[in-house]
Order: C-alpha cells, then sequence, then structure tokens
C-alpha cells in the first residue's frame, strides 16, 4: 500500500553551486562534499560499485542481515515503524522487513526519484505494509506524519553512509534522527571496519575503474550544471588511506597545469595538486559505540562477519541519564 510522498523540499539545490564554487577556492586543500556524487549517473555507478568484488561492504552487511535477521526480530518485537535513511535498499530492506513485523514503512530521501522508485518496489513486494516515502533532508529532526507518530519506532541507517560523514557532522546527524524517532526508538545501523590499507585502497579503487568513473562523474555534473569546462581528462582518480583519521580519502588529482571556469568564475590548479571528493570512515569497536553514544544512541547488541570487516549495531535511543 504506497502513500502520497511527502514533499518537504523540492527544486534544484542551490547549495551545489555554493559548494562547488567554494569547494574549488578553498585552500590549503580544495574540497567538495560528497552528497553531490549521486546524480542520476552518479547513483547508477554507485550501485555498479556495490556489485564490485573488491567491494566487501554491500554483500557483507547483506549476509550478516539475513543471518541474523531472525534475532534482530526477536530484540526489536513487532509493530514498529521501520524508518529508513535513504532510498530503500532493493536488497537490505527487504530482508528487515520481513523479520521485524513492521506496522509501517518510512523511506526518507532527499532524492524523490529514487525514493518514489524504492517505495513504489517495496510497497509490491509487501502488499499490506503502509508504506510512507518523506522527500526530505534527513540531517535535521522531522516530524512523522500522524500514522506514524504514535508508533514505536526503528531507524535503519545500513551500508555504512555514517562513514562518509567527520565526527562532528556524524554526531549531529545521530542527534537528529534520535529527536525524529523519540526515545524508546531504536537505530540499526551499519559501520565498515578498520582493516588492512590494502584492502581497503582496493575496495575503493577497483580493477574495472567504476570508483574512478564515479568520482570523475562529478566533474562531468559540474560542467553540465553549473555550466563549466573542467577538462576532465585531465584528472585521475585517487584513494588513499589516511591512518591517523582512520579513513579512506578519495581525491581528483591534476595531471597538468589546467585552468578553467565553472560559473563564469576562473580557477587554475597545478599537476599533483587534488580535490578532495570524499571520506569513508573505518571504526573499530571502541570508537564505532562511542560515536553512537555521542550522537545519544546506546548500543546494545552487534553483529560481525567472521573476518571482523563489517559491523550491524543495534542501539536505543534512551531518556538523558545522570552520569555518576
Ligand atoms: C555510500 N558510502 C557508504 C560509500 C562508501 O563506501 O563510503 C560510497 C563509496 N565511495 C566509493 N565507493 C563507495
Amino acid at each position: 500500500m504506497l502513500l502520497e510522498p511527502v514533499v518537504v523540499r523540492t527544486g534544484v539545490d542551490p547549495r551545489f553551486r555554493r559548494d562547488v564554487l567554494d569547494g574549488f577556492a578553498m585552500r590549503p586543500q580544495r574540497a567538495i562534499p560528497a552528497r553531490w556524487f549521486y546524480d542520476r549517473r552518479g547513483s547508477e555507478l554507485f550501485e555498479e560499485i556495490t556489485q564490485l568484488p573488491e567491494y566487501y561492504p554491500t554483500r557483507t552487511e547483506t549476509a550478516l542481515l539475513a543471518r541474523h535477521c531472525g534475532e534482530i526480530g526477536k530484540i526489536v518485537g513487532p509493530g514498529r515503524a521501520v524508518v529508513e535513511f535513504g532510498s530503500g535498499s532493493s536488497t537490505k530492506t527487504p530482508i528487515l522487513l520481513g523479520c521485524v513485523e513492521p506496522a509501517a514503512y518510512v523511506p526518507i530521501d532527499i532524492s524523490g526519484d529514487f525514493l518514489r522508485e524504492s517505495a513504489a518496489a517495496l510497497a509490491d513486494a509487501f502488499p499490506k505494509l503502509p508504506v510512507l516515502p518523506l522527500e526530505a533532508d534527513f540531517t535535521n529532526p522531522l516530524d512523522m506524519v500522524d500514522e506514524v507518530s504514535r508508533l514505536p519506532k526503528l531507524g535503519f541507517f545500513p551500508g555504512s553512509t555514517i562513514g562518509n560523514m567527520v565526527a562532528r557532522t556524524a554526531t549531529n546527524l545521530l542527534r537528529a534522527m534520535h529527536e525524529t524517532l523519540g526515545v524508546g526508538s531504536m537505530l540499526l545501523i551499519g559501520m565498515d571496519r578498520v582493516k588492512d590499507a590494502e584492502t581497503l585502497i582496493r575496495a575503493y579503487d577497483d580493477e574495472a575503474g567504476v570508483t574512478a568513473a564515479f568520482n570523475l562523474n562529478l566533474l562531468h555534473r559540474i560542467n553540465r550544471e553549473l555550466d563549466g569546462d573542467i577538462p576532465s581528462d585531465a584528472f585521475r582518480h585517487v584513494a588513499r588511506w589516511n591512518a591517523w583519521e582512520a579513513r579512506i580519502e578519495m581525491h581528483l588529482e591534476a595531471a597538468r597545469d589546467i585552468a578553467f571556469t565553472i560559473d563564469g568564475e576562473r580557477f587554475a590548479m597545478r599537476a599533483g595538486e587534488t580535490i578532495h571528493t570524499e571520506n569513508s570512515h573505518k571504526y573499530g569497536p571502541n570508537a564505532a559505540r562511542l560515536l553512537l553514544r555521542a550522537g545519544a544512541w546506546t548500543p546494545i547488541r552487534e553483529w560481525l562477519d567472521d573476518g571482523e570487516n563489517f559491523a550491524l549495531i543495534l542501539a536505543e535511543a534512551r531518556p538523558a541519564g545522570t552520569a555518576p
């Protein structure tokens, strides 16, 4: 049962232009937020990434969910509204919905197209389940529609997307989720683990060059949407492990000295200079739990694959307590 999407904000995002122009001008490191990867082509390329042999997170998390779903269902209990932050994934979401006996499903996404497509697919697969897509920016606390606001809730944030944020942004997001879902709710979140640098770099610099195409697509998007003339063939994709920050960084590196314009503004880059386009933080067990606690969630259970590559963590929103 698919109900009409609730539209909170639509239209071309003026923040893209601002983030790109500010990001190219930034010193000492040019940087553009990773959220701008996801135009239609970028989203298609990301789907391809999730199928790559080197990109272990998606298949590991899906297997974890399938393996432990019964136990998750028992802990969570029936009758919750499952609130997914991001458009539902075609494989993970049905697994979860199949074992928690949900009372409703609320996918939240800023991209209306993907939201409608994935909500329609889920509604077909679960014809009796009320599906209430919400087109909104979930980084801010949101009001739930009446049918859902009274239900207990289970937030679902798979894919280690939390890793694409620095700690300050990640804790702000977790707190916003806490406010959206309310005390007594639960959150099932996927978090990628720290592991050897070689495995990590391979996952972000694959043999077939799909991740490179995903990174370079940002330049095509800028040229197309912001009237740019960046010579994308002068850039190469770089994935680096930053051990101090415990994160993979993606950059676009200028292979030669170049000059270009974006929306009438002129920029120049030297050979070897980079634009920092993504962080993907990885967590040890304590860092993962501490991040959740700092974001107002109490971890209660966690599941790992045999290789300890990826963690699925269940946390709950308890009332604020008094420190001893
Ligand atoms: C969406 N996010 C969790 C992916 C990641 O692994 O950080 C994005 C990605 N970037 C390159 N490959 C995958």
